[in-house]
């Protein structure tokens, strides 16, 4: 590539002003955001990116789940290098998660056009539909659909914890496109996130070239007792919802310790009815989250949570049903793309190291059907899904640049 192209950066300034305004959308307490896939904040936060894509002269094209893509040159022709990730968050969410990779692909078209490059394809940033899956799981439902592995008409009747229909959600804040699902395969994709982790701030390094992402299983247990009086049932003849949940809840901490890192284990949300003082509770609905890089591992803590609730539901006499709500085996990522990524952080001057993701990403469904590879920059304290969530502007500059100059060498050779 020409010195002129190699010499390209991006503007921080124009990438914070761009995240900061866009966090101010769903703010909340500490800094951070909270737009639930599909709320009205989630459309305003759309409809301000989209407005950005349009003032930059991109050509829009929004999908029949609400994916939102911004292409350059706006008559380009051919399969796109994409870039892109998620604007919706969970309810605590950060400022950076997600949204790094939508705007600093924003800010890498903006530099591109700037200085007149020639692409020999075109170049294009999306967000996706319902990454995180906090309101209508899977996570990364967008992506998915997308990419052809959840079909449109399973997508569109799913419910959220809240009651509402993701089709009737779609329509109703406008975001129902045209564009059909799956979509055409990208030339490549390439995200930049945050690694919302603690490793790449605890080893000092600032680029994360990920090999891969974890397999994530998510199952939402319902648990049915017997409602009884508090103070009148003797402990011998409860059937407690509540009780359970709380068993189920210290066994995944205890598998997960039993098994070893990698494996984590989350219940993340936990609804007692009729969640009274004195009333033992007759129904609960919790949700187990395990991951794994390994596989056979990931299908072992399944069979060991099966296996405890089977028991448990003998021991105390309740019914135990179960609902997956995500399952994705690990996904390794293209090692031309994770190459490239360490290629150019290498060339930029910064430390870097292999590593996988434990949080799920668009990439890993975009890996379905192209090239796809993501960039990591460090996370304070490891600290994400929480409004603390921080990562500095050097960091940012970094990993954006490093995304520049991955895209820029896929979109022009
Ligand atoms: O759950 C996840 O890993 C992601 O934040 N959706
Ligand atoms: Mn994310
Ligand atoms: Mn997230």
């Amino acid at each position: 590539m020409s010195e002129a192209i190699e010499a390209l950066r991006v503007s921080l300034p124009r990438l914070r002003a761009r995240l900061d305004a866009l966090a101010e959308i769903g703010a909340i307490a500490g800094g951070g955001c909270a737009r639930l896939a599909l709320t009205d904040d989630d459309r305003r936060g759309r409809d301000l990116v989209v407005t950005w894509m349009r003032d930059l002269g991109l050509r829009v094209d929004v999908d029949e789940i609400g994916n939102v893509v911004g292409t350059w040159p706006p008559d380009g022709s051919g399969a796109p290098v994409l870039t892109g990730s998620h604007i919706d968050t969970v309810a605590t969410g950060g400022r950076f998660d997600g949204t790094l990779g939508v705007l600093a692909g924003l800010e890498v078209i903006e530099t591109v056009i700037g200085a007149g490059v020639e692409l020999a394809r075109p170049i294009a940033v999306a967000f996706f539909t319902d990454e995180e899956g906090s309101r209508f799981a899977p996570d990364m439902l967008g992506s998915l659909v997308f990419a052809g592995g959840l079909a449109l008409e399973e997508a569109l009747p799913i419910r959220a914890i809240d009651g509402a229909v993701l089709g009737e959600e779609l329509v109703r804040i406008g975001y129902a496109g045209p564009e059909p699902c799956p979509a055409l395969a990208p030339r490549a994709y390439v995200e930049l996130h945050i690694e919302q982790g603690p490793v790449l701030e605890a080893e000092g390094v600032t680029i994360g070239a990920v090999t891969g992402v974890q397999g994530i299983s998510w199952t939402e247990l319902t648990v049915t007792g017997q409602s009884n009086h508090a103070g009148t049932t003797p402990m011998s003849m409860r059937h407690d919802a509540g009780y359970s949940a709380a068993a189920i809840t210290e066994f995944v901490r205890r598998l997960a310790t039993e098994l070893g890192p990698p494996q984590v284990a989350t219940v993340g949300r936990i609804e007692l009815h009729p969640n009274l003082v004195n009333v033992v509770a007759a129904r609960a609905t919790l949700t187990v989250d395990l991951r794994n890089t390994d596989a056979t591992v990931l299908a072992r803590a399944e069979e060991r949570l099966r296996a405890f609730c089977a028991d448990l539901a003998r021991t105390e006499g309740v019914a135990i049903t179960s609902r997956a709500l995500a399952r994705f085996d690990p996904v390794d990522f293209d090692a031309r793309v994770i190459a490239l990524v360490e290629e150019v952080a290498a060339d930029h001057g910064h430390s870097t190291r292999r590593m996988p993701s434990g949080a799920g990403h668009d990439a890993q469904m975009l890996a379905r059907i192209c090239p796809a590879g993501m960039v990591f920059v460090p996370s304070a304290k490891g600290i994400s899904h929480n409004p603390a969530e921080h990562t500095d502007d050097v960091d940012l500059e970094a990993g954006a640049n490093v995304l520049l100059h991955v895209l820029l060498r896929l979109a022009t050779r």
